[in-house]
């Protein structure tokens, strides 16, 4: 969601900036911009509604000369997506030029005050008010920059990552953050500004994340000064990237998501690696060694999280309930956080975020931590603020998840999850050693299995040319399969557009079997487990309706074979770890539909990849 890139240094920074646009496009956006200081100290700012490439094409034939410029990849809050919301913006003497990520509350206040005192807007949003009132305030306090930033942040409530350039100041970029993130890049006499790390790391591999309301001040020539609202002076921490190019990029895939659907074996086998020990009977994850007393002596665990993360983190419920007996609540993080929720001191939470920035989630972690409850993190992207901002935790490191649909990230995650749940009950002796060990031992195996499933992706690929017509999806699945299904379905609407809702299979008979004809697909994940003989029942219940039904199961299953219009069969595994299995092709089926319906699948519309406003 809107994405930041930065330059100064002695190179040209055009094409700097519009690659690192290119990088951030990945998070979703629906318009972009560049502002370029050249040489004359002329302040240019194009920019373009759609795609970087319109703005590649409208800066055609302009000048587009700067060894200094910031640029952005805009995705709408205040305003529609045109050219004249997209960033940057202009301050009214168009001596600054401003870009912004996040949502600043009391803009309209802010905004009317500036009116009065004769400021005219362009635009409908709350970035313009913005640089109009640091240039308000700098030309009252007759200040620099720096301290007009740093005055403008103080009357500002919300959330913002900004960076400013200023016409007559061609050797300084001021960059800030509040609850979105900012990284800057530290090379050899040139510093690099970016939301991720992903536009820099071609460039140094030596980043500084910036903290709540820090200010960076990049100075060409000087080393870099990081200052809070109040011009203290912070001491730069310096990062080493991990990360390498190879990962953001799509290596032969025709897109981001089938790579990282391929990916998953491999992913998997990362995550585990060091954790789980076959040949020890072991798993240990250092996080809830190093808090067992937490983890054991907790009266209850809330797992708060966002869209895949929150699907994983219901299937987080059965396992925790199941192996440690701990009652579970999982909780989208953006009801939690204004339902004054009752939180004991006692109380473990578990937020889940592949991106580690999802504003929601960050602010009820917040608010868990303020009732002194103990908060563990499960994220992908290494430095971001959720593990920045929590007591412990666990990567699931998958590396850049560059599709906006998430899949790699969602398996990981589970078995992260799994992993905790086995390490706590183990400690907690909730477990018995022959269930530990055959849990243990299947988990192993997940990646090869899911090697078998990928096997058959031109299977799946001529399974979805029969679906592409649907303009509905049903996906039923019980216990640790019904977080499957709505994860199918949500897979399916992402990238599709077409409808789809998931449901526990038995509440099909509330509601959902109205929709059953002859021309709705239903996705039924009937894989063995404790229910499967009742999930046997709801398959007859919409056959008897004419439903088309296909179903996901075991290789081992010969009773819905003989129901199902069309079948995938995934190898057989523990019912808990079920879902790692189950998924994978549900996320082919999605992908597939989706190309051949035409979608623009690693980019689909309104979607963004890192929702960094609520
Ligand atoms: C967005 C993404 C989803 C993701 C959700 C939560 O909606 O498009 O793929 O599941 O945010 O994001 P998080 O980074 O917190 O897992």
């Amino acid at each position: 969601m809107c994405g930041i890139v930065g330059y100064i240094g002695s190179k040209n920074a055009y094409s700097i900036l519009i690659k690192g646009l290119h990088r951030l496009e990945y998070r979703g956006y629906d318009s972009a911009g560049i502002a370029l200081i050249n040489s004359q100290n002329n302040l240019n700012i194009y920019k373009a509604k759609g795609r970087v490439s319109d703005l590649e094409e409208f800066s055609q034939g302009k000048d587009i000369s700067g060894t200094i410029g910031i640029a952005h990849t805009r995705w709408a809050t205040h305003g529609e997506p045109s050219h004249i919301n997209a960033h940057p913006h202009y301050s009214q003497s168009e001596n600054l030029a401003l870009i912004h990520n996040g949502i600043i509350e009391n803009y309209a206040i802010l905004k009317e005050s500036l009116k009065q005192k004769g400021y005219i807007f362009q635009s409908e949003t709350d970035t313009e008010v913005l640089v109009q009132l640091i240039e308000y305030i700098k030309t009252i306090n007759n200040t620099d920059i720096s301290t007009a930033v740093q005055l403008a942040l103080k009357q500002v409530i919300g959330a913002y990552s900004i960076a400013v350039i200023e016409k007559e100041n061609p050797d300084l970029i001021i960059a800030a953050r509040k609850s979105s993130p900012l990284v800057v890049g530290i090379g050899e006499n040139e510093f690099f500004l970016a939301s991720d790390a992903s536009p820099i790391i071609e460039y140094t591999n030596k980043v500084i994340y910036l903290d709540d309301e820090e200010i960076a001040v990049i100075h060409r020539n000087e080393p870099l000064r990081i200052v809070n609202l109040n011009n203290v002076e912070k001491t730069p921490q310096i990062t080493q990237l991990e990360l390498s190019l190879n990962e953001l990029e799509k290596g032969g895939y025709s897109h981001f998501m089938l790579k990282e659907i391929f990916e998953q074996p491999r992913t998997l086998r990362d995550c585990m690696s060091g954790r789980v020990n076959v040949d020890s009977n072991n798993v240990v994850l250092s996080g809830i060694i190093d808090n067992k007393e937490k983890f054991i002596n907790a009266r209850r665990i809330i797992i708060l999280a966002c869209g895949t993360s929150w699907h994983a983190g219901l299937i987080g419920e059965y396992l925790f309930e199941e192996f440690c007996r701990i009652p579970v609540e999982v909780e989208y993080s953006s009801e939690f956080r204004y339902r004054h929720p009752v939180i004991n001191p006692d109380d473990v939470i578990i937020a889940i975020s592949q991106s580690g920035e999802t504003a929601d989630t960050l602010a009820a972690i917040e608010l868990a931590k303020q009732a002194g409850a103990f908060v563990y993190g499960i994220c992908n992207v290494v430095g971001s603020s959720i593990p920045r901002n929590t007591d412990s935790g666990s990567y699931t490191h998958v590396g850049p998840e560059i599709g906006v649909a998430s899949t790699k990230a969602f398996t990981a995650q589970v078995a992260v999850l799994v992993m905790m749940a086995l390490n706590i009950a183990r400690e907690k002796k909730t477990i018995s050693e022959e269930q530990f060990l055959s849990v243990l031992s299947e988990l192993s195996k997940i990646p090869s299995k899911i090697e078998t499933i990928l096997q058959q992706n031109n299977y799946i690929e001529d399974l979805s040319k029969i679906f592409t017509y649907a303009h509905n999806f049903i996906y039923l699945g019980r216990g640790y399969s019904y977080p499957v299904a709505i994860e199918g379905a949500l897979k399916l609407k992402e990238i599709s557009y077409i409808h789809a809702e998931g449901y526990p299979a038995a509440e099909m008979k509330h509601g959902p079997i109205a929709l059953i004809d002859n021309e709705m697909p239903v996705v039924v994940i009937a894989t063995n487990s404790t229910t499967y003989d009742k999930t046997i029942s709801n398959i007859q219940e919409i056959k008897a309706r004419n439903g088309r039904i296909l179903a996901i199961v075991n290789k081992s299953d010969y009773k819905v074979k003989e129901m199902a219009d069309y079948t995938i069969e995934i190898p057989d595994t523990e019912e808990c770890l079920s879902p790692l299995l189950s998924i994978v092709p549900l996320q082919l089926l999605s992908y597939h539909i989706a190309v051949k319906k035409g979608r623009d699948v690693d980019m689909p519309r309104n979607l963004a990849k890192s929702v960094t406003v609520e």
